[in-house]
């Protein structure tokens, strides 16, 4: 496996690099070139970050989950910061999950008009799929991430080794991101994750980088060619929604406490590869493949507020729609999506009603 990877396009200037026990290492190579270092550290994580010596890395830790995505984590992030003396020429390293990598991104991408910054993913979700792609943000209270800026980090660094310490319900989470990416663009991807979805839950190195890796390089192919998500067509990133107009709803309407990102987004893809199905798109026979797949490795497939009249208002609100109608991306076949479906709310509701 290619364990370095350059990706250069005209805006997007990211080095991604996949490597393991590495962390210390890429700290202390970026301090050296930097006149000062902020890392930003989800403090769950339990890893040495002893650097002694040189006293231009600050740590500031924080408690992470989707409550620090806020105003008042905004706030508090940026002032931290700016105590501590932040200027133009000083870093910032994330050193979390998505939600601690969404914040601290949109922290600096504003602070002082915009800090280099970098990312070291721990959690599978952000190793696959947040980490990748310059979006950041924070929630308000009308929705998920309504607040927040297109900005890339300069580096990521994707080391497994630090998953060891993350609990089941949060790899299983991650493997969520992984499916959709091989539900919208890659058939091939499904039938082999089909073979080693057990030994990757498990975490099994090789199994864990191939599937890390391609799934980046999915999500990569969508983020150079629509960085903006501007594209009304099969290459937009929108493709990358998919399972997450009505798993955003999920995630709202239960404040984030009921299910994890993951969950409520699988949830999300079942009920919109059903919605596809019913809409005559996806097939009986693929439908059922997947909701198989996702029975077999106890991803979330259904919740009682789907069928609620509250749950299409929810709906209405997401930063994608507008004028009552709902927009979707939805598939057609395992390893092929559509650009938006727009749906208007009435007939959601009756969809939902009936699958
Ligand atoms: N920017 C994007 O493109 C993008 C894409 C997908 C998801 N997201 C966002 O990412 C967020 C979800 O990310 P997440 O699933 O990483 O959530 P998270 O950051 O809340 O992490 C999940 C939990 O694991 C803990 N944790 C993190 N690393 C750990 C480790 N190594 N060991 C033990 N515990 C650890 C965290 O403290 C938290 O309790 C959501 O807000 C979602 O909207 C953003
Ligand atoms: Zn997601």
């Amino acid at each position: 496996m290619q364990n370095k990877l350059f990706i250069k396009d005209k805006k997007l200037k990211t080095e991604i690099l996949i490597k393991k026990n590495y962390i210390y290492k890429f700290i202390k190579n970026i301090a050296k070139k930097n006149e000062k270092v902020f890392c930003v550290l989800d403090a769950k994580i339990k890893i040495d970050l002893d650097f002694d010596k040189q006293n231009n890395i600050k740590i500031i830790s924080i408690q992470c989950g989707e409550k620090v995505k806020t105003f008042n984590g905004y706030k508090e992030l940026a002032e931290r910061l700016i105590k501590n003396n932040i200027n133009r020429k000083s870093v910032i390293i994330a050193i979390g999950g998505g939600t601690l990598g969404d914040l601290a991104g949109f922290v600096a991408s504003t602070l002082l008009r915009g800090l280099d910054f970098f990312l070291i993913p721990t959690t599978l979700l952000s190793q696959v799929d947040s980490s990748i792609g310059g979006k950041n943000g924070i929630n308000t209270i009308y929705g998920k991430n309504l607040l927040g800026t297109f900005y890339q980090p300069k580096g990521v660094l994707i080391d497994i080794s630090v998953l060891k310490s993350l609990p089941k319900k949060e790899v299983i989470s991650g493997y969520a991101e992984i499916i959709k990416h091989a539900l919208i663009k890659d058939y091939a991807f499904f039938c082999w994750l089909e073979e080693k979805t057990n030994k990757l839950l498990n975490l099994n190195k090789s199994t864990l980088e191939r599937a890390i890796y391609r799934s980046i390089m999915i999500k990569l192919n969508y983020v150079i060619k629509d960085q903006k998500e501007f594209l009304l067509n099969k290459n937009s990133r929108a493709m990358l929604n998919f399972g997450h107009t009505i798993g955003h709803a999920i995630e709202n309407h239960y404040k984030y406490k009921k299910f994890n990102h993951g969950e409520a987004i699988s949830i999300g893809m079942i009920t919109e590869a059903k919605i596809s199905n019913y809409l005559g798109l996806l097939s009986s026979n693929d439908l059922n493949k997947i909701i198989t797949h996702f029975k077999k490795y106890r991803l979330k497939i259904y919740d009682k507020i789907l069928s609620d009249k509250k749950f299409v208002n929810i709906l209405t609100k997401d930063k994608k729609n507008f004028n009552n109608n709902i927009n979707f991306s939805l598939i057609d076949k395992i390893g092929s999506s559509i650009f938006y479906k727009k749906l208007d709310k009435d007939q959601v509701y009756k969809i939902l009603q009936k699958i």
